[in-house]
């Protein structure tokens, strides 16, 4: 291809804003696709075509409309998988400028706008979670990211000369419930997943305090002197809520770091109504924080945030002279302070967002949520055929057959295959775990356009696949 070809095929900008005017109407449509099956029950034979299609510039937005057709439709309301929310259209529709921009926030000349937005929006974040003006945190691609900076960070307060030596003998205290990403970054750090303690959980499938200063005394056993307590508030599997009040003190007790993993619960800090399940996470060293769970962004938006911000810059210790700034500007080289060198200006989506619907939008939506959690929980107690597994704190809850097979594993199939089939119906969907060794179904409601009656529906479709199973057919 000559330059001039090049030109007029993919830089003419004629042709750059007829191909924006297709993209933009397509992105439309995944998020306002409401109506249809919440996945096509015949996707697969579609994604194979899909696959064998010819690609060219002319056809490219029939082809994306075909990857939309194939697609699970997370705006539509009766999809209550997992943790991955529907998303709010301004947030997903800026996400292309986001792309065309290309500022990287691994330093400030690269990123004038996008670097003063990001500071901006931690700081509304610190505010947020009643944090002290010292505090500071940073944009990651994830609650994984963020779980691992937080778990540097406090390696670099327990044992700082790690960074240079390598190990550092600290051990992590953390409920049964949570997410793996934090033993995973046990391992990653070399701290060894030996290294941590499971505490026991409580009837509500929170960590049970009760159970902390066990876990203690089984550390120092091992010969550990260094602690880090992992509370979460909005567990993965249940949306279980650790009592914070009490593990602070526990925490301060031991002089251990206090790390909140508040992924997917952190949105409450909006709900009038669900906001006192964080309370006291002001006194956590550390927060995890994801809005593209419960604040609905497209992925990827997610936070860690440091009650002194000393902590956060102490984390890494790098030196980049091709990249990072010689001496202090208003706004730092963030790159400085991230695992990551490049990095996407994720944080647009939320501010802007923040900024137009203001604070009452999510305590409008987290609030809604976590309500219609309850609206399948009242389902389920009345169901014949289906029980509640436990009352739902927040947006999730997890229920199963009344009446299961004796056999666990017989039951543990059913309950799998009668999720596969409300699945496989594309009528609604649904996700499943196991808690208590139990196979279980599992609801989370992450679309905000989710109603009363949209749940209902679900619930009755696991009800109708469930009658069928015990027909036999
Ligand atoms: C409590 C909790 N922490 C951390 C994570 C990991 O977050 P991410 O998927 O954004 O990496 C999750 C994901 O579901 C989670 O539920």
């Amino acid at each position: 291809m000559t330059n001039d070809s090049l030109d007029l095929q993919i830089w003419n900008p004629a042709r750059v804003r007829q191909q924006a005017r297709d993209l933009g109407a397509l992105t439309a449509r995944a998020l306002t696709r409401w109506e249809g099956p919440v996945r096509d029950p015949n996707c697969l034979a579609g994604v194979r075509r899909l696959l064998r299609s010819r690609v060219s510039a002319e056809n490219a937005a029939k082809i994306v409309a075909e990857v939309i057709e194939t697609s699970l439709h997370l705006a539509h309301p009766r999809y209550v998988a997992q943790q991955v929310a529907a998303p709010i259209p301004l947030a997903a529709l800026v996400e292309s400028v986001v792309a065309a921009l290309n500022n990287s926030l691994a330093v400030w000349e690269m990123s004038p706008a996008a670097t003063a937005i990001d500071r901006d929006l931690i700081d509304d974040f610190k505010h947020l979670f009643g944090y002290p003006a010292r505090a500071d945190g940073r944009s990651v691609p994830g609650g994984s990211f963020a779980n691992l900076t937080a778990l540097l960070a406090a390696r670099a307060r327990l044992a700082p000369e790690s960074w240079k030596r390598g190990g550092g003998r600290i051990a992590i205290l953390a409920g049964a419930q949570t997410h793996y990403t934090v033993s995973r970054a046990a391992g990653m750090m070399g701290l060894g997943s030996d290294a941590v303690f499971t505490i026991p959980l409580d009837g509500l499938y929170r960590t049970d305090s009760r159970e902390v200063p066990a876990a203690f005394r089984a550390a120092r056993r091992a010969g550990f002197h260094q602690f880090v307590l992992v509370a979460t508030c909005g567990s993965t599997p249940t949306g279980s809520c650790d009592d914070l009040m009490t593990l602070a003190e526990m925490a301060r007790r031991e002089n251990a770091w206090l790390h909140v993993d508040a992924a997917h619960g952190g949105g409450m800090a909006f709900s009038r109504r669900y906001r006192f399940l964080l309370r006291e996470i002001e006194r956590a060293d550390s927060i995890t924080f994801d809005p593209h769970k419960m604040l609905f962004m497209p992925l990827t938006a997610s936070i860690v945030l440091f009650r002194n911000g000393r902590h956060m810059r102490a984390a890494f210790d790098q030196h980049a002279p091709y990249l990072f700034s010689v001496s202090p500007r208003e706004f730092p080289d963030l790159g400085q302070f991230t695992i990551a060198c490049s990095q996407r200006f994720d944080s647009l989506k939320t501010w802007l967002t923040w900024k137009a619907y203001s604070s009452a939008l999510w305590d409008e939506l987290t609030t809604r949520v976590c309500d219609v959690a309850h609206v399948a929980y009242d389902h389920c107690t009345h169901s014949p055929l289906l029980e509640p597994v436990h009352e739902p704190q927040l947006n999730i809850l997890c229920f199963r057959l009344r009446r299961a097979p004796r056999s666990g594993r017989a039951s543990d199939l059913l309950h799998w295959r009668i999720k596969e089939e409300v699945n496989a119906g594309g009528r609604a969907y649904i996700s499943s775990t196991v808690l208590d060794g139990r196979r279980v179904f599992r609801i989370v409601v992450m679309n905000p356009r989710t109603g009363k009656g949209d749940i209902h529906q679900v619930m009755a479709e696991v009800e109708k696949a469930a009658r069928r199973a015990a027909k036999g057919k």
